[in-house]
């Protein structure tokens, strides 16, 4: 009788010790997974949860010193045993797209609400593109409302291999034809609760690029890193590893191979509740959700571009900016008054400055009212906008979401009408909106995801749009930004202001200065709809303009989810005069490239804080190869047009506007490409070398198109840039002399006037001369600059058209040319579209590099042309005054260069 109870809990213990022994055992730290992502594990809480507590086995002091910041994490001390309670397949059905299983589990896990039986969709959705759906059985759960391809049946080809495990259940998708990793779900057990879903899966090699909107360099290397990177969108002023204004959980694995062609695949996690993501040197990736349901895509890729098409091909192409866009921006919040906003006008005119949009901030309105302007401050702003357009300018503004709530009844009619059709967002298990506060003090939040809250946003831009003709919208604040947490009145103490799990968002909490997550919205809560907001507003201001101007929109909008670039574009935020975000400013621009937003811009010379002529200087020379070129700074400080700086300082920036200018029938053709074929605009290095791995994590240096390489000086004190030379043939922008060092990194002189531009051999650019600004500029003759490749052949493209048109390539009212150079010395030009024929377009002259034998003879269209140079100590051919009209009827025209014998 005494003997029993010892017996029975002695036997327990060494069970629970062997077994405990068995389940935890690990050969590798790296292969722990986080059973205790939350803060505050503890032993007692960790075994709570039937995980592991152990030290790392490789266990040095400088694990823990390792954590560098808030986000960084490290080995885990709390991991998830090998035989934690895990889904099990009970059915597999072939299905039309794919195949259909169920997997179910019966014991719950630590987090409340488990779903115990889940439906997994396979779907084989293209030869390339994978997608796995794991849902409720039973209850409908929040799915993301982004317009996706549906796929009903499944690809006849494909390029993927897809395995079950039965228990406990896992997906494994390898690439066909290597056998490489896609996506591996074995790594740690699947959670699926109502606020908290985990998923690992391993990756192929410890490079990623992609992930944000984060703060980051552009390769994410966890080759010895632990990671944790969070998805959430807020307003918060650009710093290392918080989650920032936008949500892309999109990346890109490289799949290192040594011996042959490298390949890269791609996975996009379409959720859009507060995620973190957990990275680790395994290499593996953990996505921890706390809503909606798993929706995850593979792409094959096999190249970077591939895979980013067809990411593009699930989220939609990028918007197309109308041709005036491409010119330089001006801003500041703090003209204050319209006399100092026509000083720096004239004092920009008067230096000879090309400003092509002029933009306003919060400023002009009439106590911080959208849809207003102060007739006191800026007292005639209607005549000034009237008057900018009239002059073959632009001018632009900007809107918050926040609408005040509290201006005299009757006095406000955007309030007004807005709450009489219930279009805000309204307080949980509530018809009353909620109200935060914004630059105007007490507002609500129109609902974009309501349709009625298009039309009324569309009257009221319309209203706003006839006193002042703005030519675009710029869209702050819509994170949506509160400057109180949650509301005036706090929030709900239900799970959903309060989750089980918080992912590690900055501020600590899902409320932090933004609305009550339990308030209510047309299509679900704020909870599942917070980092959509900036996205719905988007699509209804893009479609208002479309409505208003008649003209193709531009839209610029601080918060972004998966899928805006096609009614947006994005600058990345509030960031500083410093060096580091010189630096930052590239790959930020280069992953909301990758992200479909390829019209993308950083504020040049930096929002906050004082620039200096020095690093004023060098922003303006790197921002003139921004795809979206706008210097704005923050109130309070001192002026940052270029006017305000020295002679010489001036004389510089200018010279890297004209080089802009010059470039942009090239810049243009890119974006047209983007948004027809998919491609990006400005690139990263590995794109075009991606079997040559020091252009891995290059992120100093980009590529506008796949032709012009930009090396810019991002440092204080230094006349070098320390810049890698790819193995091609490359020549200096615009002399146009070969560079002979190449395969390397090479250091190039640069003092303060200059840019390092090289244009890659093997392709023509289509430049023009700049005019006094962009439209009266466009009917001046092109050049094209024509770099040989080595074996003496190069291509290139030019798109053309009325540059505002809406939907100019869905009806293909445009002119499009195609021209190359063969081994024969021929110039070939054809015309392949001439739709657009308002405007001449005349190519007054050429520009060989690379013609290693002198010329004698030009033929045009055949016949001997005498206009011509040849100089023989840089290789450089000119032709000049040829006048080619390449809207003639001829199909093809033809330049002929041939040398001397
Ligand atoms: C870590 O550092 C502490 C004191 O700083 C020392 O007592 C301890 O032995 C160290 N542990 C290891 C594993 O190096
Ligand atoms: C990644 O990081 C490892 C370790 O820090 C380093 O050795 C390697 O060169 C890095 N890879 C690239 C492509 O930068
Ligand atoms: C490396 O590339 C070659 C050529 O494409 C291929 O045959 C080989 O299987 C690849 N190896 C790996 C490990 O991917
Ligand atoms: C206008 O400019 C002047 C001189 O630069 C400055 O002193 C003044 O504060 C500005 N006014 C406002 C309202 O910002
Ligand atoms: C100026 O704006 C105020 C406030 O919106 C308005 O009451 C007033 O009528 C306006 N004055 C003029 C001259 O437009
Ligand atoms: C919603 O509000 C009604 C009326 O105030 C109340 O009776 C009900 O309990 C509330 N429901 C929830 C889930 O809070
Ligand atoms: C999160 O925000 C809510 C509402 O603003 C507040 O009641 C709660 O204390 C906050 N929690 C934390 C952990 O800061
Ligand atoms: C650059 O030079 C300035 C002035 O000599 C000096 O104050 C500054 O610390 C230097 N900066 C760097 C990054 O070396």
């Amino acid at each position: 009788m005494i003997r029993w109870p010892f017996v029975t809990s002695f036997i327990i213990l060494c069970c629970v010790t062997c077994i405990y022994t068995q389940q935890c055992e690990q050969s590798v730290d790296l292969a722990r997974f986080d059973c205790h992502p939350d803060d505050g594990a503890s032993q007692e809480r960790c075994e709570a949860r039937k995980c592991c507590w152990r030290l790392p086995i490789q266990h040095t002091n400088s694990t823990e010193k390792h954590r560098k910041s808030f986000q960084d994490i490290s080995v885990p001390l709390c991991y998830f045993p090998s035989d934690f309670p895990a889904y099990s397949i009970v059915s597999n059905e072939p299905t039309s797209f794919g195949k259909r299983v169920r997997i179910v589990k019966s014991q719950t896990t630590f987090m409340p609400n488990d779903i115990l039986d889940l439906t997994v969709d396979l779907l084989y959705e293209t030869q390339q593109r994978f997608r796995i759906r794991i849902y409720d059985t039973f209850n409908k759960r929040f799915e993301v409302p982004l317009d996706v391809p549906v796929v009903e049946k499944k690809a006849d080809m494909i390029d993927y291999e897809v395995k079950l495990a039965q228990k406990p259940f896992a997906i494994l998708v390898t690439r066909k034809s290597t056998g490489v990793t896609l996506f591996d779900s074995s790594l740690s057990p699947l959670i699926f609760a109502d606020q908290f879903i985990h998923i690992s899966t391993r990756l192929s090699s410890p490079l990623l690029y992609g992930l944000g909107e984060h703060t980051q360099p552009l390769l994410i290397n966890i080759t010895n890193e632990w990671k944790r990177l969070t998805f959430w969108t807020r307003d918060i002023g650009v710093r290392p590893d918080t989650n920032l204004y936008g949500v892309h959980p999109f990346h890109i694995n490289l799949e290192l191979n040594k011996t042959g062609q490298t390949s890269f695949h791609g996975q996009f996690m379409l959720n859009a509740n507060a995620m973190d993501m957990n990275l680790q040197p395994l290499p593996a990736l953990t996505y921890i959700t706390i809503g909606g349901i798993v929706d995850l895509y593979v792409f094959t890729g096999p190249t970077v571009q591939n895979v980013i098409q067809q990411y593009w091909d699930v989220i939609g192409k990028p918007l197309f900016p109308p041709y005036w866009t491409l010119g330089f921006h001006l801003c500041r919040w703090g003209y204050g008054t319209i006399e100092n906003l026509t000083e720096v006008m004239q004092r920009m005119h008067d230096a000879d400055f090309p400003v092509d949009i002029q933009w306003t901030d919060i400023d002009t309105m009439y106590a911080h009212l959208d849809f207003t302007y102060d007739n006191k401050t800026f007292h005639g702003l209607p005549e000034l906008v009237r008057k900018i357009k009239a002059e073959g300018r632009h001018y632009m503004n900007i809107i918050d979401p926040g609408i005040s709530s509290t201006q005299p009844p009757g006095t406000y009619p955007p309030y007004d009408e807005g709450l009489a059709q219930g279009i805000f967002i309204t307080k949980y298990n509530s018809t009353e909106p909620i109200v935060g506060e914004v630059w105007p003090g007490p507002t609500v939040f129109p609902d974009f995801t309501n349709p009625k809250t298009v039309e009324w946003w569309t009257k009221f831009l319309a209203a706003y749009h006839e006193i002042i003709p703005v030519d675009g919208m710029w869209i702050d604040m819509n994170e949506p930004s509160n400057f109180v947490d949650g509301s005036h009145e706090g929030c709900t103490s239900n799970s959903l202001d309060n989750p089980p799990y918080t992912p590690h968002v900055y501020g600590g909490n899902i409320t932090a200065k933004t609305v009550c997550t339990s308030a209510q919205q047309y299509l679900s809560s704020h909870y599942n709809l917070h980092s959509m907001y900036g996205y719905f507003e988007a699509k209804a201001t893009n479609i208002a303009l479309r409505t208003i101007l008649k003209k193709r929109p531009f839209v610029l909008s601080r918060s972004t989810f998966a899928g805006s670039g096609h009614y947006t574009t994005h600058w990345s935020g509030d960031n500083a005069a410093t060096y580091q975000d010189l630096y930052q400013s590239i790959p930020t621009i280069l992953n909301h490239n990758i992200f479909g937003m390829t019209f993308a811009g950083a504020e040049i010379c930096g929002f906050n804080d004082e620039t200096t002529e020095d690093l004023c200087t060098k922003w303006m020379q790197l921002g003139a190869f921004y795809p979206f070129m706008r210097n704005h700074n923050e109130i309070g400080i001192k002026a940052q047009d270029p006017a305000v700086f020295s002679w010489e300082a001036q004389q510089i920036m200018k010279q890297a506007l004209l080089m802009r200018y010059s470039l942009l029938p090239y810049w243009y053709t890119l974006f047209f490409k983007a948004s027809s074929i998919s491609t990006t605009v400005i690139e990263p290095l590995f794109f075009e070398y991606p079997n040559d791995e020091n252009t891995y994590n290059i992120d100093r240096q980009f590529l506008v198109g796949p032709a012009l390489l930009v090396s810019p000086n991002l440092l204080q004190n230094s006349t070098t840039v320390h810049a890698y030379v790819p193995q091609d043939v490359w020549y200096e922008f615009p002399s146009g002399i070969q560079i002979n060092k190449v395969g390397q990194y090479v250091d190039f002189e640069t003092p303060i006037q200059k840019i390092n531009v090289h244009v890659r051999g093997g392709f023509i650019i289509p430049m023009q001369i700049p005019g006094p600004n962009l439209v009266y500029g466009r009917t001046n003759p092109l050049e094209f600059l024509v770099a040989l490749s080595q074996s003496g052949s190069a291509s290139g493209s030019l798109f053309w058209d009325d540059g505002d048109s809406m939907d100019t390539i869905e009806t293909k009212s445009y002119s499009y040319f195609e021209f190359n150079v063969t081994t024969s010395n021929t110039l070939t030009i054809y015309a392949l579209l001439t739709k657009y024929r308002d405007l001449p377009i005349v190519l007054g002259g050429v520009k060989v590099l690379g013609v290693h034998k002198s010329v004698t003879n030009v033929n045009v269209n055949g016949k001997s042309y005498p206009n011509f140079a040849y100089n023989a100590n840089d290789n450089i051919l000119f032709i000049y005054g040829v006048n080619l009209n390449l809207l003639d009827d001829k199909m093809t025209q033809t330049i002929e260069w041939s040398a001397s014998a």
